[in-house]
């Protein structure tokens, strides 16, 4: 095959592949010489930034946030805790900007320790806004936030998975960075690091340790992806080594995305650790048994940031047909659960998490349809703080 006539387009490709490669080992450096967590009990004042997104986002947002100013009263009448509004993450300013998160929202959100998120909407091909990286992703690379957690619980089914996927690598590490090679030909970067395994894989194995879990499942493509998600197995097994008490089993993503519809097998699932791309849809799915993505929240970890937000998008739809109002709270309520515990409130993040059981579960005085056949968000809210009033 004649490959001179694309002597160019290879010239180009092989500049942007190595400025990708350069970047990356930029943050192999960055991840090794990262310090330790965050001890929030030794910080004078936690200061939570609350971004309403877009679409749903503020009205999901601003529930959540009223149960957590009702739950941390006392902490920030004393000024422990203190809550900032960051606006300027919505759709129409980043477009005006021409980036994903617009500069000085960024700077604004470096000054937080803790982010409080509602859906941002994501432009994607075709659509007609331009391609900006979504807002999301963008944050999680930004702040080094490696690990999205995503809890799943269905009591009566059995179900109560923690999904920990890796969130600053695979297919989102460069997904806005791939390039047409010529007409014919375009590529796209999956990417995985020791250092970025190792660590979500350590968080993982703590996390089941800490919680008397004696499995964790691991999916991977690695029959087909050998090299990236092949590194990733083989890390996540040093890591393994470690914590002997602890079972782990290898799946492939699609055999796992079937398993969690065997209903017998699923049961047996505790902690489920995975690469980037297979956390994103398995979240989804495992959503779903419990009430669909709507009603599920997600921490996104690092050692300097946090940020918690639902698992689900802005719901344009629901605006345009005038029913934000009827918007289910519940994702952003379970998000402000894990956000009570990681800043040190575990006793608050149950009786929260209590609270949401009564309402969603058991009691279920209100329920949320959506529309106006169901319940206000706002009145949702007052339900849940009238039950922790109760406790
Ligand atoms: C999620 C979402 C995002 C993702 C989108 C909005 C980019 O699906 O948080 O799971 O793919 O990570
Ligand atoms: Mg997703």
């Amino acid at each position: 095959m004649q490959t001179e006539i694309y002597k160019n387009q290879l010239d180009t490709a092989c500049e942007k592949f190595r400025a990708i490669l350069e970047a990356q080992l930029k943050r192999v450096e960055a991840m090794k010489s990262q310090g330790d967590f965050v001890d929030y009990s030794a910080l004078d004042t936690i200061k939570i930034g609350v971004c309403g997104g877009d679409g749903i986002g503020p009205t999901i947002t601003h529930e959540a946030r009223r149960v957590l100013e009702f739950l941390l009263a006392d902490e920030v009448a004393c000024g422990k805790v203190t809550f900032i509004d960051i606006d300027g993450l919505t759709i129409e300013n980043r477009i005006a900007k021409n980036k994903a998160i617009p500069d000085d929202v960024m700077d604004e959100l470096k000054a937080c320790h803790i982010i409080l998120k509602g859906p941002t909407t994501t432009p994607q091909k075709g659509d007609g806004m331009p391609n900006i990286e979504s807002a999301n992703v963008a944050m999680r690379k930004a702040l080094d936030l490696f690990a999205n957690i995503r809890p799943v619980r269905v009591p009566e089914e059995g179900i109560n998975w923690t999904i920990f996927r890796e969130n600053t690598e695979g297919g989102y590490a460069v997904g806005s960075s791939g390039f047409n090679v010529t007409d014919d030909l375009a590529c796209d970067f999956t990417i995985t690091t020791k250092q970025g395994s190792d660590r979500i894989a350590r968080l993982a194995y703590d996390y089941a340790r800490k919680n008397g879990l004696d499995r964790v499942s691991l999916v991977t493509k690695a029959n087909v992806i050998k090299t990236t998600d092949g590194n990733f197995l083989e890390d996540c097994h040093k890591v393994a080594e470690e914590y002997p008490e602890i079972i782990t089993d290898e799946w492939y993503a699609d055999i796992m995305t079937a398993k969690l519809v065997d209903k017998k097998r699923r049961t047996s699932f505790k902690v489920i650790l995975c690469p980037n791309l297979y956390g994103d849809i398995i979240s989804d799915e495992a959503a779903e048994f419990q009430g669909g993505v709507g009603t599920a929240g997600c921490a996104n970890i690092g050692k300097k940031y946090a940020m918690f937000e639902a698992i689900h998008g802005s719901a344009p739809r629901m605006v345009r047909e005038g029913r934000a109002k009827f918007a289910d709270p519940c994702s952003m309520l379970r998000a402000a659960v894990m956000l009570l515990s990681h800043i040190g409130y575990q006793e608050k993040a149950d009786k929260l998490e209590c609270a949401l059981d009564v309402c969603t579960l058991t009691e279920k005085r209100l329920t949320i349809t959506g529309r106006d056949t169901g319940a206000t968000c706002r009145d949702f809210g007052d339900y849940v703080m009238e039950k922790l009033s109760n406790q």
